[in-house]
């Protein structure tokens, strides 16, 4: 190879795939702040979740807050299929991520679906107010959280 060639192989493929390289060598602190932001986000969830659960288990569940609960839990079931980027699970750190997220990503894929089909259904009863609705969604999609809970999460530890 003369050098001409040769510069331009380094060009076209060597340097990004250094650039890479460097990308991931500065990713550790990033994907902390990841895991972090992921596990917040989880929290948020699970007490707007529980929010609902409790006030549909008084005799005048609060309209209005498991109205803005519902809506947090909808907005999770869309956003959380960008909370699991390749290399934010165990391998980087303390999380509950396991490492099926990333071995099985069809059934993870699955089991999001599962709750991004349940969460709109939850929101919808919970903007028209109807209790025994609200009740019924609440039920089926504290089921995705489990369904997805066994697989891939783990227990804190
Ligand atoms: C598709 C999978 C999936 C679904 C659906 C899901 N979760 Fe999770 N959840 C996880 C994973 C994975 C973690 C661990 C995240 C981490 O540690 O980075 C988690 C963490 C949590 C946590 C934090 C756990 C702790 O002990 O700190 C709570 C609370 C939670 N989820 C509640 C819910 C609720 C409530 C629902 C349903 C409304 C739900 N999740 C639906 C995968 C899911």
């Amino acid at each position: 190879m003369n050098r001409v060639l040769r510069s331009a192989v380094f060009a076209t493929l060597l340097a990004p795939a250094l650039a890479l390289v460097a990308a991931q060598a500065s990713e550790p602190a990033n994907v902390k702040e990841l895991q972090k932001a992921r596990h917040d986000h989880y929290h948020e969830l699970g007490d707007s979740f529980k929010v609902i659960r409790d006030q549909i288990k008084t005799d005048k569940p609060d309209l209005a807050a498991i109205k803005t609960a519902a809506k947090v839990v909808n907005d999770a079931s869309v956003n959380q299929e960008k909370w699991f980027p390749a290399g934010s699970g165990p391998e980087a750190g303390k999380t509950q991520a396991k490492a099926e997220i990333w071995s099985k990503p069809a059934e993870f894929k699955t089991a999001m679906k599962n709750f991004a089909d349940a969460a709109p259904k939850l929101q919808t009863a919970a903007n028209s107010g109807d209790v025994a609705a609200i009740k019924g969604a609440f039920a089926d999609t504290g089921k995705t959280c489990k369904g997805c809970h066994e697989t891939f999460r783990a227990e804190e530890h």
